[in-house]
């Protein structure tokens, strides 16, 4: 039977071989679309999933596997080990700027966080989290810097899904915004204390799930957009904040509403 430990060492050495085919691949992908021409995907989107996939199934076939690049209608969070993936998160960046994007991946055991991992290919960073272990950047623990006040903060909105009055009133009462294009992204900033929150609400499981055991393992929030427990099999936004800043946000969310 293998450990956390034994599982985290293979999927390290798994991203360290996804992060230089991903750089090779860099100088030489195709793009194609998804539900509209704005939405995109790549070969690299794909192979990445792909090869994932072959390795939960030579290694780990009795575990299920959550990904944005296949049909996910199988797949129970809360049922014994279960694997959540975003190949790249940020695929606009990845294609128009060749920055801010990431892979996000994460393990459950009955729907409880055991291992997250997000991996910013620009940056070379590793963000791991495992669990009652805190969290590491390239195997140095995070130092988390944390905000009190939305009004001293930098806040990350998707403005996208996010409705006017609601993003007029967010950004009135923060101390700035800023929008990454990758969910993923955003959420690090959050994590390191560079952002008070991130707010996703067109977030799926994939987008957010390293989240849930990063705000864990530091003392932060994570929510849907109304506040509420995530639900792992049907995740529809997310916040990811610091504590005083989450109740400050959700209050704003309840006087203007989402949508
Ligand atoms: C998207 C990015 C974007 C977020 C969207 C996601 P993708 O992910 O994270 O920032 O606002 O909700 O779908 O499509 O690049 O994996
Ligand atoms: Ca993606
Ligand atoms: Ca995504």
């Amino acid at each position: 039977m293998e450990t956390l430990q034994d599982i985290n060492q293979r999927i390290e050495q798994w991203i360290q071989v996804i992060a230089l085919k991903v750089e090779q691949m860099q100088q030489d992908f195709y793009v194609e679309t998804k539900r509209n021409e704005l939405d995109l995907v790549t070969n690299i989107d794909k192979e990445v999933q792909a090869d994932f996939t072959k390795l939960i199934n030579e290694y780990y076939p009795e575990h299920q596997l959550m990904g944005e690049e296949k049909s996910n209608t199988e797949v129970d969070m809360y049922k014994g080990y279960a694997w959540a993936i975003d190949p790249i998160d940020g695929t606009t960046n990845l294609v128009k700027q060749g920055k801010d994007y990431c892979l996000i991946l994460s393990l459950f055991y009955n729907g409880e966080p055991l291992l997250a991992y997000t991996y910013d290919f620009y940056q070379k960073k590793l963000y791991k989290a495992m669990k009652d272990e805190g969290v590491t950047i390239n195997d140095q623990p995070l130092q988390l810097k944390k905000y009190q006040h939305l009004k001293d903060a930098l806040i990350s909105i998707d403005p996208k899904h996010t409705s006017s009055n609601l993003l007029k009133a967010l950004i009135s009462k923060a101390h700035g915004f800023r929008f990454i294009g990758a969910g993923g992204i955003g959420a690090l900033r959050t994590i390191t204390g560079d952002f008070g929150a991130s707010i996703d609400v067109g977030a799926n499981l994939w987008d957010m799930s390293a989240q849930i055991l990063y705000a864990k393992e530091l003392g932060l929030v994570v929510t849907d957009i109304e506040g509420k427990e995530i639900d792992l099999n049907h995740v529809k936004g997310t916040i990811i904040a610091h504590p005083e800043i989450h109740a400050e946000i959700i209050e704003i969310i309840k006087q203007y509403g989402v949508k």
